[in-house]
């Protein structure tokens, strides 16, 4: 699974054979330059999963809900999410849980709304927990792995499970039968997801625990400096980027 946010980057990511999209709610930091993920709206996430959804054929596109779309009433969540699939394609939504997703997992379910559930850090909840590392006592641990089975048994078709001891991770694999997937979460979940901009070296200020495997950022950067210098030069656009008309000495 890989982060998608604009119909090119999902293009790729499809023609990559990954097999997941996320519009994740990261799409605040990454792209709208809010610096967390709460004040994303669903209109935003709607308009960037109808664009991944357009530029997708094979994978799944999951719509990430945005802070306080869901979890405070179920008929608001139930038309938030209801919106992902019918006026965006989306085939899912994730869902960052807790104990009172548990319900709502169930009832979206129930009614033809796949969920993705997403436990350990849960970025909406960072006023309350911070950006840290979760499940690292006994106590959480083992709350963690309760809310990985009741949201398994409530229908979600898969879980993510973010920044988490490896060991952790690995243990809540072993316990359920939906898959899961990992980010920050060591190499025993069922699979992986990072966030696209960090994969491809845009980002900024990257997670600890993701990778680059590019550097895009840097090409953006050359690409727009050597444009900047080439039109202020006078060397762009040159004779081949310009074309003239016969019959318009007239007009001057
Ligand atoms: O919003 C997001 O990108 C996510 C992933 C990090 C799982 O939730």
């Amino acid at each position: 699974m890989l982060t998608a946010y604009d119909a090119p980057t999902a293009r790729l990511i499809d023609e990559a054979g990954v097999d997941i999209a996320l519009v994740g709610d990261s799409v605040g930091n990454t792209r709208l330059g809010y610096d967390s993920t709460l004040p994303v709206t669903v209109d935003e996430v709607a308009s960037r999963t109808a664009a991944v959804a357009r530029a997708t054929e094979d994978a799944l596109v999951v719509s990430d809900m945005p802070f306080l779309s869901f979890g405070a009433d179920t008929d608001d969540a139930i038309e938030n999410c209801g919106r992902m699939l019918k006026e965006a394609n989306a085939d899912a939504v994730k869902l960052e849980c807790g104990p009172h997703t548990v319900e709502l997992t169930r009832r979206l379910a129930e009614i033809g709304v796949p969920v993705q559930a997403h436990l350990g850090l849960t970025p909406q909840r960072e006023n309350e927990t911070g950006l840290y590392r979760q499940g690292t006592d006994e106590e959480s641990a083992r709350n963690l792995l309760d809310l990985a089975r009741r949201h398994e048994a409530a229908g979600a078709f898969s879980l993510v499970l973010e920044h988490i001891p490896a060991n952790l991770a690995g243990a809540v694999t072993e316990a359920l039968s939906i898959p899961t997937i990992g980010i920050g979460a060591g190499p025993d979940c069922d699979g992986q997801v990072l966030v696209v901009d960090e994969v491809i070296g845009l980002s900024e200020r990257p997670a600890p625990f993701s990778k680059r495997f590019g550097d895009v950022r840097g090409e953006m950067k050359g690409a727009i400096d050597d444009y900047v210098d080439a039109v202020e030069s006078g060397a762009f656009p040159a004779e081949e980027h310009s074309h003239h008309e016969d019959g318009l000495d007239d007009v001057y």
